[in-house]
């Protein structure tokens, strides 16, 4: 268990934009951050960061919470996960908790994190494999020399090599106290009758760690050394616990910053062209290593930038490939560029006989856009064959059809018309044809993923909540979480003045009515301000922040950001008042006005209970009347003092013939 001061340390040194900065494009908006919710697609921004509240919110989704909730969020992580992420990004050592850190806790320890720790150790050995020992400088080293790397390369992608004993890294996680079951389930270790030792799954290669986003090794991608002998070239890590192949990038973790910065991704096909590209000081640059791309892949992508170009070997399966991947980039709303190196040239091959500037140079005037590109080599095929010539418009345009956005199909399949010489109309009419055979049939991303996940319809929650009651509820909810510790200035009966905080005040109009909070998530937290309030204490948002309660952290952080983030009203010249501007009055109105919802709601009760109890039983009935005679009257003081005339209409007896 983490101890509390390192809990505390990380939270302090932690800045939540500087979190979220490595998966969201933020952009500065007012005192706040803004970008496209990283948790669905959108088109307009709706996901926002306050690096002086230290918290974000996704309203599009309710979402919301510090930099360690988004942690947890984005990448599964648990919560002593996500500590320990940030605790290591900002240097922070962490102190465990001697007192609980027993073998229970070892095993308490899901399956998941110890899938990661054997990998965090496999990846230490492998690494030390080829620095340290005489087989690995000899056999490996030279060969990544062979290949030009630099040493600090080898080391930016902990490039490792994995010896020739059978089970050197089996042996050496079975010393350290990993069981033979773990092992296999890392797809580290088999454990074949004949061998009960063991046996390493790779052995005698030089190993690609595969990262996670957040730069957890998940896999490993294994090249052997020799390029004659039959076996494959590469082996992979099979699919875990951890590693899923289709929604993991090799060198994302490595090039998520300048993917950002750059505002463009490069796909490249191999291992080799990842890290070639870096050393040259390209490091915009992902691959989708071993699988075609697949629509989790480029989502990984999309939260980055929306701009991509493939750049693959101008061989016939790099043609394939990269078709294949237009479609798919296409429907999932990417720009696109292609390039296809020459002459037996990969990014990697190229890369090293050119200087960076020239490599960049090439990219970005030698890219062409998807249609120049597919005209090109479709055209090349066809030859003067005029059926073939009309094949190839098609195909084209069956591309096109993959657009979502009715602007951009439209601004292509003009470029298509004049580059073609075809007219619009009829090119149109096919656009439709290929939209029908995409609906009958299946859309790219559905051939690779039967199952997309339904949009959800999302209504703002003050939309959905109907209930007076419940709505000043939250209202001074969020005064207790936003205020609790302003002083109000008050007077008694007697018209002496006295002072008194914001907690303590709607604490105590609460306690007066014994009022029963409608909300779960109410409930908790006033009682934790109640508990406070007890032990003298004024417990800030802050506090509710650092709980592991997600439905409190989503909560407060979505009270202490208001609704109005969004809208930027300075800019419209609209300067409202801002929360907080007239607190005493706002807090004295809405105690109010919450006082008189919830006396309507009791009226409103005891009104359902007066038909039930009806003529049988006239003592009953007669004092259920009388209390309904007295909080009316209660009401309508409390609605003369708040300047209002009881009004019907928006109260709890709207169906009621009272
Ligand atoms: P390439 O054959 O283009 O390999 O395969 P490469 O990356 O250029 O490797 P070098 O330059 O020969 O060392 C491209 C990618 O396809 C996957 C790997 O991810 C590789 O990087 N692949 C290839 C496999 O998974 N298994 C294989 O047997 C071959
Ligand atoms: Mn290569």
């Amino acid at each position: 268990m983490i101890s509390k001061q390192t809990i505390d340390k990380i939270f302090s040194a932690v800045r939540v934009e500087e979190i979220i900065g490595e998966y969201v494009q933020l952009k500065r908006a007012g005192s706040n951050f803004k970008g496209l919710s990283p948790f669905h697609d959108e088109k307009s921004p709706s996901f926002v960061v306050s690096p002086s509240k230290q918290i974000w919110k996704d309203f599009s989704s309710g979402k919301g919470g510090t930099a360690i909730s988004f942690l947890m969020e984005i990448e599964n992580f648990t919560y002593p996960e996500a500590l320990k992420h940030a605790a290591k990004k900002y240097g922070i050592e962490i102190e465990e908790d001697k007192r609980e850190l027993t073998e229970e806790q070892k095993q308490a320890q899901t399956d998941k994190e110890l899938l990661y720790k054997i990998h965090e150790i496999a990846n230490d050995f492998f690494q030390h494999q080829l620095f340290e020992t005489e087989e690995g400088t000899t056999i490996a080293y030279s060969y990544f020399k062979e290949r030009e790397l630099r040493d600090d390369i080898i080391k930016k992608f902990q490039l490792g090599y994995s010896p020739e004993q059978r089970n050197a890294f089996t042996e050496f996680a079975l010393n350290k106290g990993y069981s033979k079951e773990i092992l296999e389930k890392s797809g580290l270790s088999i454990f074949p009758e004949n061998a009960p030792n063991g046996i390493d799954r790779f052995r005698e290669r030089v190993l690609f760690p595969i990262h996670s986003f957040s730069g957890r090794v998940l896999g490993f991608g294994a090249r052997i050394l020799k390029n004659n002998v039959k076996t494959a070239k590469y082996l992979n890590s099979p699919e875990t616990e951890i590693y899923h192949k289709s929604s993991v990038l090799y060198g994302l973790s490595q090039g998520k910053q300048s993917i950002s910065k750059n505002n463009l991704c490069l796909l490249v096909e191999g291992y080799m062209d990842v890290i070639a590209l870096h050393q040259s000081g390209i490091e915009n640059v992902v691959a989708s290593s071993g699988t075609a791309l697949t629509v989790d892949q480029i989502k990984l992508i999309k939260r980055l930038t929306e701009n991509v170009t493939i750049l693959f070997d101008g061989d016939p399966a790099g043609i394939k490939a990269s078709f294949r991947s237009i479609d798919l980039l296409l429907a999932e709303e990417m720009n696109i560029r292609i390039l296809l190196f020459p002459d037996g040239d990969d990014p990697d091959s190229f890369s090293r006989k050119h200087p960076q500037e020239y490599v960049e140079n090439f990219i970005k005037t030698k890219a062409n856009d998807f249609i120049d590109f597919k005209a090109e080599i479709l055209l090349k095929e066809a030859g003067d064959d005029p059926i073939k010539k009309a094949e190839a418009i098609r195909n084209i345009v069956k591309s096109v059809a993959f657009v979502k956005n009715a602007l951009k199909q439209e601004v292509y399949l003009k470029e298509v018309a004049t580059k073609f010489g075809i007219s619009e109309q009829s090119l149109f009419n096919e656009l439709n044809v290929q939209k029908q055979i995409q609906n009958q049939n299946f859309s790219p991303q559905q051939r690779a993923e039967p199952q997309e996940r339904p949009k959800m319809e999302i209504v703002p929650p003050t939309i959905i909540s109907v209930n007076p009651l419940l709505e000043l509820e939250e209202k001074l909810v969020k005064h207790m979480l936003n205020f609790g510790d302003r002083i109000l200035e008050k007077s008694d009966a007697d018209n002496q003045p006295f002072k008194i905080t914001v907690i303590e005040e709607i604490i105590s109009h609460f306690n007066e009515d014994n009022y029963e909070p409608q909300s779960p998530v109410n409930r908790k937290i006033i009682e934790e301000l109640k508990n406070g309030l007890a032990n003298n204490e004024i417990i800030q948002s802050n506090f509710f922040l650092t709980l592991m309660d997600e439905t409190i952290v989503s909560k407060v952080s979505g009270a202490i950001l208001g609704d109005d983030e969004l809208s930027n009203w300075e800019k419209s010249n609209i300067f409202p008042p801002k929360p907080g501007d007239k607190l005493e009055a706002e807090i004295e109105d809405d105690i109010l006005i919450h006082k008189s919802h919830f006396i309507e709601k009791m009226i409103y009760d005891i009104v359902k209970k007066l038909d039930s109890v009806g003529d049988e039983n006239p003592e009953e009935y007669y004092e259920l009347v009388k209390k309904i005679m007295i909080l009316k009257s209660l009401l309508s003081e409390i609605n003369k003092k708040l300047n209002r005339q009881l009004t019907k209409g928006h109260s709890f007896f709207r169906e009621q013939k009272l």
